[in-house]
């Protein structure tokens, strides 16, 4: 089994303030008896592929929303990668994000919300605990990893800012800097790169923002400091180094669908029945020593999690929103 029993998610998981306020509260009382802490202050490095990599954070494993397949090592979760900022070989990322300044960082939260503004990505963060989540990444190359993510609800967060009606989508963006990202040089994609969600799917508790994995804060090459890990979706969604959150009444278009349309769509699920024009999507390779030569094993609707989030597209064809 590669996924384990389907996690009912009812709504009513969706957190509700008051349960966030005693959550803060909770944070806090642990921060009061120094237990906590984790995410402040974040500056003492070490180096992995190159990179830096920084010290420990604190969180609690969450094994409900975990896969138990085995993990990627450190080494190919950092060291081979897709963000075209670098360069668009994998090793690319590893060789020159260590350029990227992560600290200090804003996040503009902006459009159709009560509460926008610019915000320093501590502020951000300081309401949210941290729990580490095992999902696999199924990238739209027809390769996997299953990492170990470390993050808190993409919902969890939206809710502080209270969107109001007219937000049906939510964009996010990447910092815009050619300076630190030399791939922005080179018109590969049309740059900043950005991706969206709509509001039910941003919503939904399996979607997360990660500011790191492993233990240790974000590597700069898997998108330091803050970055979207939606694990139903290709791994294109899952956008890097976000700079900005948008709702929006309109339907935003993501870098990959503005370069090309008829290979890269809104939606984005992993869907073993929808072959990308150019190759197919029923089998995939797990990134892993001697993998190359081991069989491919065969791609899962919506990455393994159909029983979490079909119900999202009932009544949609797939494949032409695919
Ligand atoms: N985000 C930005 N800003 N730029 C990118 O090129 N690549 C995407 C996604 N997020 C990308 C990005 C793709 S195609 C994949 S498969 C995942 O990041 C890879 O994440 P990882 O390198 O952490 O495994």
């Amino acid at each position: 089994m590669l996924i384990k029993p389907a996690p009912d998610i009812r709504p009513s998981e969706i957190t509700p303030e008051r349960v966030y306020l005693s959550r803060r509260r909770f944070l806090q009382s642990l921060t009061a008896a120094g237990l906590a802490g984790g995410l402040a202050g974040i500056a003492d490095a070490q180096t992995v592929m190159g990179v830096s990599v920084i010290r420990e954070l604190d969180y609690h494993p969450n094994p409900r929303y975990s896969t138990d397949e085995a993990k990627n090592t450190l080494e190919e979760v950092t060291g081979y990668n897709n963000f075209y900022e670098f360069g668009t070989d994998k090793g690319d990322p590893a060789r020159y994000a260590g350029r990227l300044r992560t600290r200090p960082w804003s996040v503009a939260i902006e459009g159709e919300a009560e509460d926008t503004g610019v915000f320093d990505l501590e502020d951000i963060l300081a309401p949210h605990t941290l729990e580490e989540r095992i999902y696999r990444l199924r990238c739209v190359e027809a390769w996997s990893m299953v990492i170990p993510w470390i993050g808190f609800p993409l919902g969890d967060l939206i809710r502080r800012f209270r969107p109001t009606s007219r937000a049906k989508y939510v964009q996010f963006t990447t910092l815009l800097d050619p300076k630190q990202m030399p791939g922005q040089r080179y018109p590969v994609l049309d740059w900043p790169y950005a991706e969206g969600l709509r509001m039910d799917e941003a919503m939904h508790p399996l979607a997360i923002l990660a500011v790191g994995l492993y233990g240790k804060v974000m590597p700069n090459q898997n998108g330091a400091p803050i970055r979207l890990v939606v694990p139903w979706k290709y791994g294109f969604k899952s956008i890097k180094s976000i700079v900005s959150i948008r709702f929006t009444e309109q339907r935003p278009r993501s870098s990959w669908e503005r370069s090309a349309p008829r290979e890269y769509g809104f939606y984005a699920n992993v869907n073993p029945e929808v072959d990308h024009p150019r190759w197919s999507q029923k089998t995939e390779r797990r990134i892993g020593a001697g993998s190359f030569w081991e069989p491919r094993q065969p791609t899962r609707m919506f990455n393994g999690y159909a029983d979490q989030v079909a119900s999202l597209y009932s009544g949609m064809d797939l494949a032409r929103n695919f």
